[in-house]
């Protein structure tokens, strides 16, 4: 406890010291997600942590979240240094996502509009036409759908398939997934929903279809969020990142939150839904980058010009 608490002030130190400001995502540890909030920065979803460094006027960033994440805002803020607790936290969509494989499906498809998900690296989202998120897929793809065009999705099939069946556009998929929203399952959660006949279901739709299916709402993290806080219901099961309880709860004293069953979910697992590269972000982590200024993001120039014009198009479209 004392040597959280002493890398806490020490952090909080450091972010005044290197006028630095924070910007966490809910699915990381609880003490990094108050951190931000405290002392200025940002806790939330993937697109308003794209805007938040954008817009701010601190000169480094510190992450704390994945890779993409970083790199998208040394994308918007190339002459900001981006500071991240683990450089190595991936996502398995944008490690299913080779730019040569990924760009020879859209040479083969040349008539289509390419839309790809946030969760991808910077070399793909240079070779697409638009960048979204969860919180705006839909409606960009319905925008996208009225103009007449066909759509090339990358990667996340769960995603591109609920955003598929919300809007009826022609999709062409990428087939891709996330390894943790993935492990939710549909027969399990009916069975949980009998044991709790008055709960409300939030799902995030990088969850397969059936469990999707099951779903009284569906969206982003920052949508679960606000659906939960709008709901009169006092009982919720969540399918996504356990990281987003914390919020969840803090958020909505009095209201209970159960975790979806996953797969690999037993007696000695009790938070299975953890994204492994998400966890990798420690309070230790980030006072070593704050010390230090290493795990410095780098984007090469080119290619961060490219993938700029996808994401600002995302970023107007939803301001
Ligand atoms: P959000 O955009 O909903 O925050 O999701 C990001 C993510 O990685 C979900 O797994
Ligand atoms: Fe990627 Fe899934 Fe982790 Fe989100 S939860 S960062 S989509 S692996």
């Amino acid at each position: 406890q004392s040597e959280r608490t002493a890398l806490k002030h020490k952090i909080r130190h450091l972010l005044k010291v290197r006028n630095a400001v924070m910007v966490s995502h809910f699915y990381v540890h609880p003490d990094l997600q108050d951190l931000a909030e405290e002392t200025g920065g940002l806790v939330s979803d993937s697109l308003e942590m794209a805007r938040f460094g954008r817009n701010h006027a601190a000169q480094t960033l510190v992450v704390s979240g994945v890779r993409f994440m970083g790199e998208t805002a040394k994308i918007l803020s190339p002459e900001k240094r981006v500071l991240m607790p683990d450089l190595d936290a991936t996502c398995s969509l944008d490690l299913g996502c080779p730019v040569n494989e990924f760009s020879a499906f859209c040479d083969s498809h040349p008539e289509r509009t390419v839309v790809v998900y946030a969760n991808t690296s910077a070399a793909v989202k240079a070779r697409a036409d638009w960048v979204v998120t969860s919180s705006c897929a839909v409606d960009v793809v319905q925008a996208l759908k009225e103009q007449g065009r066909k759509i090339l999705w990358a990667p996340d099939k769960h995603l591109g398939d609920y955003v598929q069946r919300q809007t009826g556009a022609d999709m062409l998929f990428w087939q891709g997934s996330c390894i943790v929203h993935d492990e939710f399952k549909a027969f399990e959660l009916q069975a949980l929903k009998a044991d709790h006949p008055n709960a409300k279901v939030l799902v995030h739709p990088e969850s397969p279809p059936d469990v999707v299916a099951l779903a009284d709402s569906v969206g982003s993290t920052s949508a679960l969020l606000k659906a939960a806080h709008e709901m009169s219901a006092v009982t919720f099961i969540v399918a996504t990142d356990n990281g987003m309880m914390h919020r969840l709860r803090s958020l909505n004293p009095g209201k209970i939150f159960i975790e979806a069953p996953t797969s690999g979910q037993s007696a000695t697992c009790k938070s299975c839904a953890q994204c492994p590269w998400m966890a990798m972000n420690s309070l230790a982590g980030l006072a070593h980058v704050l010390e230090t200024t290493s795990n410095e993001v780098h984007v090469d120039l080119e290619l961060s010009r490219r993938a700029q014009v996808p994401i600002d198009r995302m970023l107007a479209f939803t301001a």
